[in-house]
């Protein structure tokens, strides 16, 4: 696969970047990760207007994005890369470049390093269709987890208590109450009410979550933005993911625990299938160029 790094698309194999970039250093940098399908993209304007507000929140300079024209960049790997036919994953990453290693930011000047590589994806449809299991894991970040930074550990960690488990995800629990997952987003319906923890600095703002929401309003579900407590989440009737490599994901199992009948709920079901539709309908109708 061939990826595109500093103004040049280069076969992955020989793509290096410096010890010296304050992301290998420090973890300075802002990523994001979109769907395509037919060389499309899904909600790229939010994809990229969250990348612009974690670029210029950490004073990296979003200017970054229109030097590098990414969305002509993503258009050109997925073709180089032969990804028009069907599913595939774009990664986005911005540094704030190279300098010798000193905590403070290096002149403005410094070119930052932007990333950008594509895969192809295939749509976790039998975990779906089962239902996963989930477990829970204390919430390590720190306190601006809008920011979709490159800094990952306590995600990455709780990733791995959840694999070394046989567990899909991790469900994040901070001060008693569910923020997100992992990688992804979180709902229950607690009491016949759709709940997501709210929109603030303590999760991602997550593209597929603002998506789900928007789709439960018009299927007419009660839904808040109000956190879940541990025993809220106990007691839910269904449970389920949300995000861009997740789509819709029943879980069906809390810490081995099965959640409401064990099988993925009604709710959960409806609004897979009501966002396969309009991922379906934004692959169809959108210009193929974004
Ligand atoms: N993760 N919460 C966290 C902590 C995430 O890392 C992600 C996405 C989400 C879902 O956001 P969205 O719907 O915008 O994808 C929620 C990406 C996919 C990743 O790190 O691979």
């Amino acid at each position: 696969m061939d990826l595109y790094l500093n103004g040049e698309i280069v076969d992955e194999q020989r793509a290096t970047v410096s010890v010296n970039d304050r992301a290998f250093l420090f973890g300075d940098g802002v990523y994001e990760v979109l769907r395509a399908s037919r060389g499309r993209l899904f909600e790229p304007e939010r994809h990229w207007r969250r990348l612009r507000g974690g670029l210029d929140e950490l004073r990296i300079g979003s200017g970054v994005m229109e030097e590098h024209d990414l969305p002509a960049v993503v258009h050109r790997l997925l073709e180089r890369n032969g990804l028009t036919a069907g599913d595939a994953l774009v990664y986005v990453q911005v540094t704030r470049g190279v300098a010798p290693r000193a905590h403070q930011f290096p002149p403005t000047t410094t070119p930052r390093t932007v990333l950008v590589s594509t895969s192809g994806f295939m749509p976790k449809r039998s975990e779906r269709s089962t239902g996963v299991e989930v477990i829970t894991h204390p919430d390590l970040r720190w306190a601006r987890c809008d920011i979709k930074s490159v800094n990952l550990l306590p995600n990455v960690l709780a990733a791995q208590a959840a694999a070394a488990r046989g567990a899909f995800e991790a469900v994040l629990l901070r001060d008693g109450m569910v923020t997100e997952g992992s990688r992804s987003s979180v709902f229950a319906m607690v009491n016949g009410t759709l709940r997501t923890h709210p929109a603030n600095e303590r999760i991602l703002h997550g593209i597929t979550r603002a998506v789900v929401l928007e789709l439960a309003g018009q299927a007419g579900v009660p839904v808040r933005e109000e956190g879940v407590s541990m025993a809220e989440l106990a007691a839910a009737s269904e449970i389920f993911l949300a995000g861009t490599t997740a789509d819709v994901m029943p879980v069906t199992s809390l810490e081995g625990v099965p959640v409401g009948s064990g099988e993925p709920g009604d709710i959960t079901r409806q609004l897979g299938a009501a966002l396969d539709a309009r991922m379906a309908a934004a692959f169809d109708a959108a210009p193929a160029r974004e």
